[in-house]
C-alpha cells in the first residue's frame, strides 16, 4: 500500500519528516533530531505588550525589558555600564586628589591674623575662630595649666566639626565617634585617618595670632 509507512520504509522511499504528514501516524523516532523547529519555553520568549517582535519595539522598551530573558540581558549590560562608571569615577577621583594636592602646594602661605586675646580666654576653656579663611573653622584651646593649642576643627574623616572635651583630654567627633588627643591633635580612635592640622600660634602681649597651618599625615 502506497501510504503504508512500513512498506515505504522497506521500499527505501523518502519519508516526509513532518509529524502531520499523511501516513506518518503511529511512527515515532523516524526523523533526525534537528528536523523540527526547536521549541521554546514560553517563559523564555520576550513579547511586547503589543505582540510585535522585539526588533520593532521602541528603544526604551528594549532597554527596559520586563520579562526574564531580556531582563538577564539588561542585567549583563547594566553590569558592564556599572563597571565603566565605577572605573570612570575612580579615575576622576584620583585626578581630583592630584589636582587638589597640587593646588594646596601652590597656595600662598596663610597670613598672620589676630584670633583672640588671653584675657578673653580663661584657663580650661575653648573658643572658635576662622583661619586662614572665613570658611575654615578652627578651635583655640587654653588648657588648665595655661597651654595654648589650636586645631582645624574639621575632622579628618568626613569633615564634621570636632568638639573639645577638656576634662577627658580629647577632641570628639560625634559623626562616627572619632577621637583625637587634645594635647597633640593626633587621631587616637575611630575612623579619622590623620591628625588634625595644627594652627601655629604667636602670642604678643595679650594678643593671640594665628601664623600658619601645619598639616600632618601621621
Ligand atoms: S567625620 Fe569625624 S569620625 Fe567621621
Amino acid at each position: 500500500m502506497a501510504h503504508d509507512p512500513q512498506s515505504r520504509f522497506e521500499q527505501n522511499q523518502q519519508l516526509d519528516p513532518r509529524i502531520d504528514s499523511p501516513g506518518r501516524e503511529g511512527l515515532t523516532g523516524t526523523a533526525r533530531g534537528d528536523v523540527y523547529e526547536p521549541t521554546r519555553d514560553p517563559e523564555d520568549v520576550t513579547v511586547g505588550p503589543d505582540h510585535r517582535p522585539l526588533e520593532e519595539q521602541p528603544r526604551w522598551r528594549r532597554d527596559f525589558a520586563t520579562d526574564w530573558p531580556e531582563d538577564n540581558f539588561v542585567a549583563r549590560r547594566d553590569f558592564a555600564k556599572f563597571l565603566v562608571l565605577i572605573s570612570g569615577a575612580f579615575v576622576a577621583g584620583q585626578g581630583w586628589i592630584a589636582a587638589n594636592s597640587l593646588l594646596r602646594r601652590r597656595r600662598p602661605a596663610p597670613s598672620r591674623q589676630k584670633i583672640g586675646s588671653l584675657s578673653a580666654l580663661p584657663l580650661g576653656s575653648a573658643t572658635m575662630f576662622a583661619y586662614p579663611n572665613a570658611h575654615d573653622p578652627c578651635l583655640l584651646i587654653r588648657t588648665r595649666d595655661g597651654k595654648l593649642l589650636a586645631y582645624d576643627q574639621k575632622c579628618t574623616h568626613l569633615s564634621c566639626a570636632v568638639v573639645p572635651k577638656l576634662d577627658e583630654g580629647i577632641l570628639h567627633c560625634p559623626c562616627h565617634e572619632g577621637v583625637f588627643d587634645l594635647a597633640t591633635g593626633r587621631n587616637i580612635a575611630g575612623p579619622p585617618p590623620r591628625p588634625l592640622p595644627i594652627i601655629e600660634l604667636e602670642v604678643v602681649g595679650d594678643d593671640i595670632y594665628a601664623i600658619g597651618v601645619t598639616e600632618r599625615t601621621v
